[in-house]
C-alpha cells in the first residue's frame, strides 16, 4: 500500500535521532475540546482512509455517508460501508470510536442524523422488517427477572416473527447451538457471565437472522469459552449468516474475520481484508537477548534511527525495525555481534493484527506512526 515506508537506503544509522511514537503532551481540561477538534481535522487532512475495492457478492447491508452526533460528540462521521452475504466482518477501534453506535444504527435502535442505511433490502424506517432478518447482541447484558433459560428463549421466540409451530424446535436447536441445553431449567440470574453471553447470543440467533450484529460478544469470556464462541460463529457463518462483530480481542478477529474495519474518532479509516491489513499495515517486531550485557544493548538499540519502540519483555528486548528486507535483520545482527554483544537469541515476530491496528489507529488519531 502506498503509505508503507520503503526500505531505508542508508545503512543502519546509530546517530541518536529517533522517531517518537508517544502521544501528545498533557492538555489542560480547557483545551481538550479544541485539541479534539484539531485532531478530527487532522484525521480528515491526513486522508488515512484505506478502503479497498468493495468485495463481490450479494450486498446484505449498505451504509452510505452516515453521521451521528450526541450533543457535543460526533460519534459517527460520514461512514460508508458495504457488507456482503456470508462474510464475517470485524469492527475494531479505540474506546469511544463509534463501533457500538454503528451497530445500533444497523440494528434500527437509533437513527442516523444523516446518510442512508439499507439492511437486507429494507430502509431504516421499515423497522419491523429489518428486525425480522437481523439479530443483535448488545455489549451490555440485559435484566432477566425470574426466568429460566428455556422460558427466556421461549419469551423471545414468541416476540420474534417465528411461527408458533416451530418455536419449541427453535428454542431447543438454539440452546444446543450455543451449548446451554444442560442449563435449560436453570434460572437465568444464576448463570455465570460466560453462560449469560451464550444465552444472549442464542436470543439473537433464535430466528436464524441473515445479518448478525454482535457487540463485544467475547468480553469477559475465558480462553476456552472464546474458542467455543469462535466455533459457534464459524458454524453460523457456514450456515449462511453475515456477521459483524465488534471486539477488542484482536487475536479472535484475526482468526475469524474475512475483513476488518477500523473506526477512529467516528470515522471508518480503514477497511481491508484481514490478511492484507496485517501484511500491509503490520509491523515486524524483533526480540533479542544478550548474555550479561542487556542494559548496554538496550541503550545501544535505542540510538539507531531505524529502530523504535525499544522495551523490555522479561529478559528479552523487544523493538521495531524499519524496512522490510531480510537483509536489514542480517545487517543488524552482524553489527551487534561485531560490537561485542553476546547475542544468544534474535528473532522476528511476524506482523499481527495488533500491530496493524496500532499503526492504523495511531495515524487515524493524528499520532506520529512508527516507521516500519
Ligand atoms: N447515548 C449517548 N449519549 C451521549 N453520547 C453517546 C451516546 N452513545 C454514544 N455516545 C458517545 O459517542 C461516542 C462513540 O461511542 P460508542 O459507544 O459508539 O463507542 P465504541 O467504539 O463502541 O466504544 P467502546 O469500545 O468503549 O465500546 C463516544 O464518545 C460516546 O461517549
Ligand atoms: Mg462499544
Amino acid at each position: 500500500m502506498s503509505n508503507m515506508p520503503s526500505r531505508p537506503t542508508q545503512p543502519l544509522a546509530h546517530d541518536g535521532e529517533r522517531v517518537s511514537i508517544e502521544g501528545t503532551s498533557d492538555a489542560s481540561l480547557a483545551s481538550v475540546t479544541e485539541e479534539r477538534r484539531l485532531a478530527e481535522e487532522r484525521v480528515k487532512q491526513r486522508n488515512p482512509r484505506v478502503v479497498t475495492s468493495d468485495p463481490s457478492g450479494e450486498v446484505v447491508a449498505q451504509v452510505t455517508a452516515v453521521s451521528k452526533r450526541f450533543l457535543g460528540t460526533l460519534a459517527l462521521d460520514d461512514v460508508s460501508l458495504k457488507l456482503v452475504a456470508g462474510e464475517m466482518f470485524g469492527l475494531v477501534g479505540p474506546n469511544g470510536a463509534g463501533k457500538t453506535t454503528l451497530l445500533r444504527i444497523l440494528a434500527t435502535l437509533i437513527p442516523p442524523d444523516r446518510g442512508e442505511v439499507v439492511v437486507c433490502g429494507f430502509r431504516l424506517n421499515e423497522v419491523k422488517k429489518i428486525r425480522g432478518v437481523i439479530g443483535f447482541m448488545p455489549d451490555v447484558l440485559g435484566v432477566y427477572d425470574d426466568m429460566l433459560v428455556r422460558e427466556y428463549l421461549e419469551f423471545f421466540a414468541r416476540a420474534s416473527s417465528l411461527p408458533p409451530t416451530t418455536r419449541d424446535y427453535a428454542v431447543r436447536e438454539t440452546m444446543q447451538a450455543v451449548g446451554i441445553e444442560h442449563l435449560a431449567e436453570q434460572p437465568v440470574d444464576g448463570l455465570s457471565r460466560g453462560m449469560k453471553q451464550r444465552l444472549c447470543l442464542g436470543r439473537s440467533i433464535l430466528h436464524k437472522p441473515r445479518l448478525l450484529l454482535l457487540d463485544e460478544p467475547a468480553s469477559g469470556l475465558d480462553p476456552l469459552a472464546r474458542l467455543e464462541l469462535r466455533e459457534i460463529l464459524r458454524s453460523l457463518q457456514r450456515q449462511g449468516a453475515t456477521i459483524v462483530i465488534s471486539s477488542h480481542v484482536l487475536e479472535d478477529l484475526a482468526d475469524m474475520c474475512d475483513r476488518i474495519g477500523v473506526v477512529s474518532r467516528g470515522r471508518l479509516i480503514c477497511v481491508d481484508e484481514t490478511k492484507n491489513l496485517i501484511e500491509e499495515q503490520g509491523t515486524r517486531r524483533l526480540r533479542v537477548r544478550a548474555l550479561g550485557k542487556g542494559e548496554e544493548l538496550f541503550h545501544h538499540l535505542k540510538a539507531y534511527t531505524q529502530i523504535d519502540g525499544v522495551r523490555w519483555d522479561n529478559d528479552h528486548i523487544l523493538f521495531r525495525l524499519g524496512g522490510h528486507q531480510e537483509q536489514d535483520l542480517s545487517d543488524l545482527l552482524k553489527e551487534l555481534v561485531s560490537k561485542g554483544f553476546p547475542v544468544v537469541s534474535f528473532y522476528e515476530e511476524p506482523p499481527s493484527l495488533e500491530s496493524a491496528y496500532m499503526n492504523v489507529t495511531r495515524a487515524g488519531e493524528g499520532w506520529e506512526v512508527a516507521k516500519s
